[in-house]
């Protein structure tokens, strides 16, 4: 059945972590219709355990799915997809795009062969994780950390509040200060909100260290599974959807339209 020029492709995240997967797909197929998805009532997934995200994850995507009729759903969120992506897939008939700690960037980029992976608490214990590094990483040591304070410090940045300098700080050493963080040189930015802090994270490191993520991989993903089918002649402005709006939503709002994002919803 072929795909309507209209049917939007869906991302999906806690809160606005999943913008840093948005924005390079959007510039790589700019007229690509969009519907961003964030479970705010839920936020943060990081802290939850593995039952309650497999719990919530696959219901909501199913009810925003039927709802928009996204020609590809886009799990941006790394805490989600290393829990439930396999759950999502069967779940669902449409396409599903995962994100998963840049473990493989890392280390084809690592000349020290000590990585570091920041992420949730929730995303350094999965599995999914051990077997990205052993298939990837076999030759790295591979530090973890997870910080919640950097979740809830993307979210602050994105409403425009006054940030912590010792935030990115204390995440950095988390992986710094375990055995051979000495000799860490690149740091996989493993939940899709620590791009957003890009700038801090550069100016809070005590020496240069190099930042990965899975932003333009992923992109490359969508436009590869999306190929042949038709989009809009023009960009349209894109939809973000909340499970809960509240004042923190409305305050988020001109960072929503610098993503393109410029009408929100609630589902
Ligand atoms: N942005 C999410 C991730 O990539 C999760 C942040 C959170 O809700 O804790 O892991």
């Amino acid at each position: 059945m072929s795909v309507s020029p209209d049917a939007p492709v869906l991302f999906f995240d806690s809160g606005v972590g999943g913008l840093s997967i948005l924005a390079p797909a959007r510039k790589l197929l700019p007229n690509m219709p969009v519907i961003y998805a964030a479970d705010s009532a839920g936020f943060p997934y990081g802290t939850k355990s593995e039952a309650e995200v497999a719990a919530r994850v696959p219901a909501l995507l199913g009810r925003l799915v039927e709802r928009y009729r996204p020609r590809l759903v886009v799990i941006a969120c790394n805490t989600a997809s290393t829990i439930a992506l396999s759950v999502v897939r069967s779940a669902l008939e449409v396409p599903v795009v995962g994100t998963v700690p840049a473990i493989k960037p890392a280390a084809e980029q690592s000349r020290t062969r000590v990585i570091g992976v920041l992420g949730t608490n929730a995303t350094v214990r999965q599995p999914y994780v051990d077997r990205l590094a052993a298939e990837h990483g076999a030759d790295c040591t591979i530090l973890r950390h997870g910080s919640a304070d950097l979740v809830a410090l993307a979210e602050a940045k994105l409403r425009g509040e006054p940030l912590d300098p010792n935030v990115a700080r204390n995440a950095l050493d988390g992986l710094l200060g375990q055995p051979g963080g000495d000799k860490m040189d690149v740091v996989a930015l493993a939940c899709t909100h620590f791009p957003l802090l890009l700038e801090e994270l550069t100016a809070a490191s005590p020496r240069p260290l190099t930042f990965v993520d899975g932003g333009a991989g992923i992109a490359r993903r969508i436009d590869y599974l999306t190929q042949g089918q038709q989009w809009p002649e023009a960009c349209e402005p894109g939809v973000a959807v909340f499970t809960r709006v509240d004042e923190n939503t409305r305050a988020l709002a001109q960072s929503l339209h610098n993503f393109g994002l410029d009408r929100i919803e609630a589902l």
